[in-house]
């Protein structure tokens, strides 16, 4: 039985003030909610996963070297030495913003790995190819190049971020979530064996918020949300985390 897991991506917002709403957000999770997991901006993991007792901190991306000449970067080890135990990998703000490739995000993927993370690798179609029915043909191709062999339920789990159901307040219907989760569930199985597959989570991640939680929740296949906009708020993410749990 996988255990659903809350992940919170604030992304390129958050400073220490705001580590309050870790706090409070520790103080609402207890042995009956869902695993949770904040990948904070790098400047805050450390202090972040201080005071943060059940609650997983993580990083938002590291590059696929293990150190060097690379000014700007961090490492999947210089991430976990500050004390994240996750980091995201191709989210569609990397693949847009920054041109990440599917064998980026592999290598990306190989490091966290090497350093001990469980990669979260996002995958995810823009609103042209679904409009073109092409969904389920991206979403397998992402997955097959941008994930590595030797995965296991500990060191990966999947996110489906369909890219126009970021940030926009549109979700794809329940139906559209069960049909592409069940599908990446038959690929994990399929490419990794059935426990291997059956062990990996797979989030959903766009637009989640308290409203929808629960009934995202219960699709199926579905281990849990990437939240970004409502993991700012504690008391947002505390009642997605309950709706999760
Ligand atoms: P959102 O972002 O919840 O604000 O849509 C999700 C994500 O980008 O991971």
């Amino acid at each position: 039985m996988r255990k659903k897991l809350a992940a919170g991506n604030w992304k390129m917002n958050g400073l220490h003030g705001n580590l309050q709403e870790i706090k409070n957000i520790s103080e609402a999770v207890n042995a009956d909610t869902c695993d949770v997991l904040i990948c904070t901006p790098s400047t805050l993991i450390h202090s972040a996963s201080d005071i943060s007792n059940d609650i997983a901190i993580g990083g938002q991306d590291c590059h696929y070297n293990a150190s060097g000449a690379h000014t700007g970067e961090i490492s999947a080890e210089m991430l976990a030495d500050s004390g994240a135990s996750y980091v995201i990998l191709g989210h569609s703000e990397r693949r847009q913003d920054f041109s990440e490739t599917d064998a980026m995000v592999r290598d990306k993927t190989k490091a966290a790995w090497a350093a001990g993370l469980t990669a979260i690798v996002c995958i995810g179609e823009s609103l042209a190819q679904r409009e073109a029915s092409n969904t389920i043909d991206i979403i397998g191709g992402q997955l097959a190049a941008s994930v590595p062999d030797k995965a296991t339920g500990d060191n990966l789990v999947i996110a489906y971020e369909p890219i126009w159901a970021i940030g926009s307040g549109l979700t794809p219907t329940l139906d559209q979530i069960g049909e592409v989760h069940d599908y990446i569930r038959t690929r994990l199985e399929r490419r990794f064996g059935t426990g291997v597959g059956r062990s990996v989570r797979i989030l959903y991640g766009g637009s989640m918020n308290p409203k929808n939680a629960a009934d995202i929740g219960q699709v199926s296949n579905v281990d849990g949300g990437l939240i970004g906009g409502a993991s700012l708020k504690s008391d947002d993410f505390t009642l997605i985390i309950k709706a999760l749990s």
